[in-house]
């Protein structure tokens, strides 16, 4: 007993003092947070991945009862707003952003500029926001890119690559994920 205390205390993630964490929430993460921008977890959460702020305001909500399985990443340069029982398996990725300019020239640096203390200039990076709606079910090895709008109640296929909004109560799959069926 004493001897799993003391396991679990030395396991304990060290949650930066400026992170939001709800009662009853479990957070396991890494999470790391960009000077004065902000992440907010609600009540009775499990947040067993990577939670990621990059820019000064840039924004994380996340709601109630909501589960981020082991590995998924959450990276966010702008806003990504996930809401109450949300369930993301493992291994995903909710990125707002595409870290990386599409224009050759601006990348030149990119490398020694992360290397130099993680250095980067977002303002290059094309990013909009992420929202996933309440009761969502985001499968294993999903991607979800910039600007993606998840319906209440949809279900994402394992392994899908969401690159447009997904209507409430479906369910979408496949690279570009595209509607399956519908779901209640
Ligand atoms: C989305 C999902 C829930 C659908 O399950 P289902 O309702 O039983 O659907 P079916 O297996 O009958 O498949 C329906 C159709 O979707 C397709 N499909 C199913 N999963 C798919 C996937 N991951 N990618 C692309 N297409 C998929 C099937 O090929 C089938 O196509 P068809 O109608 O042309 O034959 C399930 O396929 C899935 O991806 N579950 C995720 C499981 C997971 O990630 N668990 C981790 C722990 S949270």
């Amino acid at each position: 007993m004493i001897l799993r205390k003391i396991i679990k205390y030395l396991t304990k993630t060290k949650i930066p003092a400026n992170v939001i964490v709800g009662k009853d929430s479990v957070v396991i993460g890494p999470v790391s947070i960009h000077t004065t921008s902000s992440i907010t977890i609600g009540n009775d959460c499990l947040i067993e991945g990577i939670v990621t702020t990059h820019t000064p305001q840039a924004k994380i909500e996340i709601g109630n009862e909501v589960f981020i399985g082991n590995n998924s990443f959450l990276g966010c340069a702008d806003t990504i707003i996930i809401e109450d029982k949300v369930l993301v398996s493992f291994d995903c990725v909710i990125q707002d952003n595409d870290s990386h300019s599409t224009i050759s020239s601006e990348r030149f640096t990119d490398t020694k500029d992360w290397k130099n203390g993680r250095q980067h200039n977002w303002d290059l990076t094309h990013k909009k926001p992420i929202h996933i709606k309440k009761l969502a079910w985001i499968g294993a090895r999903a991607i979800i890119l910039k600007g993606v709008t998840i319906g209440e109640g949809a279900i994402v296929a394992a392994g899908s690559v969401v690159t447009k909004d997904v209507a409430p109560y479906t369910i979408v799959g496949g690279n570009p994920a595209k509607f399956i069926k519908e779901t209640t």
